[in-house]
């Protein structure tokens, strides 16, 4: 099983050449890196420039609707992602659900994900949320690895401060699933750890993924 790092570039950055140059700073890093599996989710305006330059990374995005298509307004939809060539989908995450998305939308987010094919990436921040969000869904659809857990503690996201490498680990052990990755203010000294010690597969990284030299740092480490 490869590690597999997940950069969420968030609302980030502010113009599509900013993007692209980014995306391509990544991919010539990673270029010759073998020992891992690497996803690049910049916002959905971006997806198709970054798309195009993507050779060795995968293209995912940051969110969908379940709908195929319809009046829904702002949403994107699965189908649309599709048609982008997107392979993974970050679902659930702790911004989307501050700004109100519900674990019955999780839920629903993570079935259309399933039904078309995507990869998702569901964020959970505790066990609660993690049986919310698999609610009703076959545990054999989910225990492969094209489906993607990610536990990040609220307290680590974008401030900083990673969670405690031993909760962490309490916490990868209390999951019972194959493929489970850390986010939290992960950078290339910390990384390590939650891989080695802590028993994740791999991160699903914020603000380190838009500085492609450190994004590509925490690769090499991990593949050391
Ligand atoms: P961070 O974000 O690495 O900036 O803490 C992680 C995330 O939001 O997934």
């Amino acid at each position: 099983m490869k590690p597999l790092i997940v950069g969420n570039w968030k609302m980030n950055p502010d113009s599509p050449g900013r993007a692209v140059l980014l995306a391509k700073k990544v991919e010539l890093g990673i270029a010759k890196i073998k020992g891992a599996n690497i996803v690049i989710a910049p916002p959905f305006p971006f997806l198709l420039p970054v798309g195009k330059v993507l050779k060795r990374a995968r293209l995912g995005a940051q969110d969908l609707f379940w709908e195929a298509e319809g009046a829904f307004t702002g949403e994107v939809s699965w189908h649309q992602l599709k048609h982008l060539r997107v392979e993974y989908v970050i679902i659930g995450h702790s911004e989307r659900r501050a700004l109100g998305e519900s674990d019955e939308m999780v839920n629903k987010k993570i079935k259309a994900a399933l039904q078309a094919g995507l990869k998702p990436v569901v964020c959970i921040a505790n066990a609660i949320q993690l049986k919310k969000a698999l609610k009703t869904i076959q545990e054999s659809r989910v225990k492969t690895q094209d489906s993607i857990l990610a536990f990040e503690p609220l307290s680590a996201i974008g401030t900083g401060k990673p969670y405690d490498v031993g909760a962490s680990k309490r916490m990868r052990n209390a999951i019972k699933y194959p493929f489970v990755l850390y986010g939290g203010s992960v950078n290339s000294k910390n990384a390590p750890d939650y891989v080695k010690k802590a028993g994740f597969q791999g991160f699903l990284v914020g603000g380190a993924s838009l500085k492609a030299g450190e994004f590509v740092k925490i690769v090499q480490k991990i593949c050391q």
